[in-house]
């Protein structure tokens, strides 16, 4: 009988599905990480493991798998947590939950626009604390999103949401920058494609929508805050290490920009205390994708991803690496 373990609770329609199969399921009830070595008795256990993205697994862990193992569901859309190559080297294939998470990272990626422009947090701390006694022409003043120009680096599917957001909520000017141009999005959203160096020069809010790889790793650093305006915000609900952390944390003490919001961190789920101290930032624990909606679609698919493989088919979630 087939084996799938799954290293985190997950919506129940996954479980469903597999079991329907007649497929023997075991879930970590813990709600705690899986150690190293807890993963690598797993490896060597079962024929196929849908992991959460807080599951580092590295060749090391890949080694251990048994050649019963035929695949890794990771569920999540990034896989960057998972050494994909080491896996194809061993014949298991890797596979995540694409297309569902634009709607949900959109949204989550606008929120903070709103809520790092507009000062949320402070404001409401400024009201609970008894401070709000009169009101004041002059206090928690902002720049309007409305209008302004938003930059957009990587115009994936939640990328291309967002711009979608910025152009018909807000009539935003936007920039964009990718590895290919999209003359759609061009058409729809009167966006420009342009260098990451103008982008960061002229937009008064980045957003960062990148998968994280050996390309973007650091892709904003100090360099980069040199560039952009004082009074840019970032926002980055990508992957945390697409910013040097240490950079971003000078450029708000120094000023070089105004704010951030972010739902990603370099070294999750650590978060250093320059931001957690750090009056010009809001900051979520990387929840951008956690609707129900998307969960349960990820959850579907990550089972669908075993279902084909014990099937003998491609699975629609494949992670093709050359
Ligand atoms: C969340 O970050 C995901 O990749 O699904």
């Amino acid at each position: 009988m087939r084996r799938i373990y799954i290293t985190h609770k997950i919506p129940e329609i996954s479980i469903n599905l597999l079991k329907r199969k007649g497929y023997l399921v075991e879930v970590n009830e813990l709600g705690k990480r899986l150690t190293r070595v807890e993963l690598k008795e797993i490896f060597a256990k079962y024929d196929a493991i849908i992991t959460v993205l807080a599951d580092k697994i590295d060749e090391e862990v890949i080694k251990s798998a048994s050649s019963k193992l035929r695949i890794i569901a990771n569920f999540a859309v990034g896989y960057d947590n998972i050494d994909v190559l080491a896996a194809k080297r061993k014949g298991i294939v890797v596979a995540n939950t694409p297309g569902v998470a634009g709607e949900a990272v959109a949204e989550h990626t606008f929120m903070l626009i709103l809520a790092t422009r507009k000062k949320l947090l402070e404001a409401d701390k400024y009201v609970r604390q008894g401070r709000f006694h009169l009101w004041d022409p002059a206090a928690f003043l902002s720049y309007q999103v409305w209008g302004q120009t938003i930059g957009i680096i990587g115009l994936g599917r939640i990328g291309t949401y967002v711009g979608h957001i910025a152009y018909g909520g807000f009539r935003m000017k936007i920039l964009y920058y990718d590895i290919v141009r999209s003359f759609d999005f061009e058409m729809l959203t009167g966006a420009t494609f342009t260098t990451l160096e103008h982008l960061l020069e002229e937009s008064d809010i980045v957003t960062l929508h990148v998968p994280l790889t050996a390309d973007t790793f650091h892709l904003i650093g100090r360099k980069e805050f040199g560039l952009m305006k004082k009074t840019s915000i970032l926002v980055n609900t990508s992957r945390g290490a697409v910013v040097d952390e240490e950079a971003l944390i000078l450029a708000l003490e120094s000023g070089e920009i105004a704010a951030a919001g972010l739902d990603v961190f370099e070294h999750e789920p650590s978060v250093p205390s320059g931001l957690t101290t750090c009056g010009k930032v809001i900051l979520t624990p990387h929840v951008a994708s956690a609707t129900y909606e998307c969960r349960e679609a990820m959850a579907k698919i990550a089972a669908q991803n075993v279902i084909d493989v014990f099937e003998g088919r491609t699975p629609f979630g494949i992670i093709k690496v050359s």
